[in-house]
């Protein structure tokens, strides 16, 4: 019985010459699909005795392949599913591949490796430390005494200090890495420090919970407050021209005595007015001081013998002015269409 479907269908098949495209599917759906013959015939086997399943095996195995090539050479022909290499329907394969998008540099990155240059010439050396520090490293050390109200001047994140019972903060100003600096080494230093700080501010154009800051110390003998404005006339003509001017302005801060403010003529307007200058002509960019005696003894430097100049700069701000962007916020969004207007800066 079985072995006589077998011969039929065989027969059937080999007799089988499509002419359309409808005909291969006719025969698809006649032998092929699930309820089609030869899954009957398969089903079929599986009743037979067990003498019969010993002769018919391989004879149903080699009607099955039959029926799956002669349905592919049809395909081949008369349907899409070509196995022929030159009937091939893929496309150009000589036709240029799709370009890769390359990134590029964050404007932030661009600014703080422009302005590490800059201090590099000049023998300063990068110097890192921790985002999450200690009080003492972020504000006693530089004279923030704990009842101080300068403290006040930095919104501080406030972190649980793990098992130990000390509160830890989320550094609001790299000047922690200064101290960290002159605790491990002995003068002279000449050094910048890079990093992202923290500041609990309501997100605004304006304001941000973070940013980024250089800052730098300079100690040795004899350094001067000359030293200072001379470091930074060099550093503001470099980074904006020639043509800037630069004014200080006397400030507070609690680890610089005495403490100015420096300010430059505005870069957008050239010091007629404008927007972002408030019409005034001029930009802060920087707070500076010579380094108070009593932070140097502090962190175990002698300060009958040395002293030193520091400055601190918001790298945002520096940003800002050079390429006139007035959202603070843009800068960490990963919006790719504002990131890729500094695609021509890659190197
Ligand atoms: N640390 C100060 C700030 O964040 C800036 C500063 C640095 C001022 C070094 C003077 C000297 O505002």
């Amino acid at each position: 019985m079985l072995q006589e479907k077998i011969t039929q269908y065989t027969q059937e098949i080999e007799a089988f010459k499509p002419s359309s495209a409808e005909d291969v599917e006719a025969f698809r759906l006649k032998f092929l699909v699930s309820k089609g013959i030869v899954k009957a015939l398969f089903d079929e086997f599986k009743t037979v005795s067990s003498e019969e399943k010993r002769a018919l095996g391989k004879v149903l195995n080699a009607f099955k392949q039959l029926a799956e090539q002669s349905y592919k050479d049809a395909a081949a022909e008369y349907t899409g599913g070509h196995t022929d290499r030159n009937k091939r329907t893929e496309g150009d394969l000589t036709l240029p591949g799709p370009g890769f998008a390359l990134g590029s540099r964050h404007p932030l990155s661009l600014v703080r490796k422009e302005i590490v240059e800059i201090f590099k010439k000049l023998g300063f050396v990068v110097s890192e430390g921790k985002e999450i520090e200690d009080d003492w490293h972020n504000f006693t050390a530089l004279n923030f005494a704990p009842e101080h109200p300068a403290r006040d001047m930095q919104d501080t994140f406030f972190v649980k200090g793990g098992d130990t019972s000390e509160d830890l903060v989320l550094r609001t100003h790299t000047s922690s890495v200064q101290v960290r600096l002159m605790e491990m080494n002995q003068p002279p230093f000449r050094a910048i420090m890079p990093g992202r700080v923290y500041r609990n501010e309501a997100i605004s154009a304006r304001a941000h919970c973070f940013f980024h800051q250089i800052e730098g110390l300079y100690v040795d003998e004899n350094v001067s407050f000359a030293d200072l404005k001379q470091t930074l006339y060099h550093f503001v003509k470099e980074l904006y021209g020639e043509d800037t001017k630069v004014r200080f302005r006397p400030s507070y801060f609690p680890f610089t005595e005495p403490s100015a403010e420096m300010d430059i003529s505005c870069t957008i307007c050239k010091g007629k007015g404008c927007q972002l200058c408030k019409h005034s002509g001029w930009v802060e960019i920087l707070g500076c001081g010579m380094v108070d005696p009593q932070v140097l003894e502090n962190c175990g430097i002698d300060s009958q013998k040395y002293s030193g100049f520091a400055f601190g700069m918001g790298i945002e701000r520096i940003t800002n002015l050079k390429y006139e962007i007035r959202d603070l916020r843009l800068f960490s969004e990963n919006d790719v269409r504002f990131l890729s207007q500094f695609e021509t800066e890659l190197i």
